[in-house]
């Protein structure tokens, strides 16, 4: 398995020799080996459904009870399939969810008519941190829920212990593409996807906007300046080995964008002056927001053009215009 770095800091002249260094070499080769088997091991139970699983035999998950929470009207995974959101803390991962729910909510309320049956697509849905909390809208909302992750196995769960009601697939990580009507969702969100897209973001964006009605809104996190500092300075094993070297050397972000890693442990950083115009090609960008509690990644609120018939063409935002250079975190977007 191989790690993409950059060639000018990672391979030193032949003449400079250093036992240490080599056998530092060694050992980061030896535990890309342990990483590579680990892979494959949990492949071939149920994995990642890409073109490159053809030969692999894939049986029935067998997955730990699910948790009941009193007061929670879905169960809960277990803590193996909540990969990144507090695990081993039932509370917090509730709370987390519930907050990013009501953020996304707020949002929402601002251009869209959140008393109207939306549908909504949570693109990158994993367990359903986040989709569990639109239940209250769902039942007295008439709201349509649907989800897709590329981990299958976390689709799968969903599939075993959620009402049918919730609308979830497995999607690839291969070609942008999602089985879903054109001008379909009035709403569809993604936290902590496009961090991760190296590959076809601008593909991907261009399948959301396909996917979105004339007027529905498109919401991405993604990582910007400050989610760079905190990668070049931070101690944390997923932050140290999240980034190349580049990043480390270089505590504020200097690149207009990063695409860091292989499709599955990528990261991507774009200034966010970038994310206007590379995005903002695809989707008018109304907004970029700072990350809230919780999070180090910025909210891009896009809207897909076109009006929406049931709101007046004065209700709706301005498409942002402000210079990237005085929109630097903590400027007039700032939620918190
Ligand atoms: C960091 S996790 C965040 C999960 C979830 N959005 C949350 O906030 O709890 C990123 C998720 O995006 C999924 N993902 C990445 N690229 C994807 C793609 N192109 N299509 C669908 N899911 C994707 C991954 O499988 C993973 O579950």
């Amino acid at each position: 398995m191989t790690t993409e770095t950059n060639p000018a800091v990672s391979s030193p002249p032949a003449h400079d020799a250093d036992p240490m260094r080599d056998l530092l070499v060694r050992v980061r080769q030896l535990e890309s080996q342990v990483a590579q088997l680990n892979d494959a091991s949990r492949r071939s139970y149920f994995g990642f459904h890409h073109p490159i699983d053809a030969q692999e035999a894939t049986y029935p998950p067998r997955f730990a009870p699910p948790i009941i929470v009193d007061g929670e009207p879905l169960p809960i995974p277990p803590a193996s399939l909540r990969p990144g959101y507090a695990p081993d803390d039932d509370a917090l991962y509730l709370k987390w969810g519930k907050f990013d729910h009501d953020f996304i909510l707020g949002i929402v309320g601002r251009y869209l008519d959140i008393q109207q049956p939306l549908r909504v697509l949570d693109f990158g849905c994993s367990s359903g941190r986040v989709l569990r909390h639109f239940e209250t809208e769902r039942q007295s909302g008439g709201w349509r829920l649907h989800g897709v992750d590329a981990q299958a196995i976390l689709i799968e769960w969903l599939r075993s212990f959620w009402p049918a009601a919730y609308d979830v697939c497995a999607a690839n990580v291969v070609v942008p593409k999602l089985p879903f009507e054109d001008n379909y969702f009035d709403v569809i969100f993604g936290i902590s996807v496009f961090t991760h897209i190296k590959y076809l973001w601008d593909g991907w964006l261009c399948e959301l906007r396909r996917c979105l009605k004339p007027g529905g809104l498109c919401l991405q996190t993604v990582h910007c300046e400050g989610a760079w500092s905190l990668f070049a300075r931070s101690d944390a094993d997923w932050q140290i080995n999240g980034v190349p070297d580049y990043v480390r050397q270089h505590r504020e972000m200097d690149v207009d964008y990063l695409f860091f890693n292989k499709s599955t442990t990528s990261n991507t950083f774009y200034k966010r002056s970038v994310v206007e115009k590379m995005f903002g090609r695809y989707m008018p960008v109304r907004e970029i927001l700072d990350p809230p509690e919780f999070s180090f990644q910025d909210w891009v609120v896009m809207q897909k053009e076109g009006l929406r018939p049931e709101l007046p063409a004065d209700k709706l935002a301005p498409v942002l215009e402000t210079p990237p250079e005085t929109k630097a975190s903590g400027g007039p977007d700032s939620v918190k």
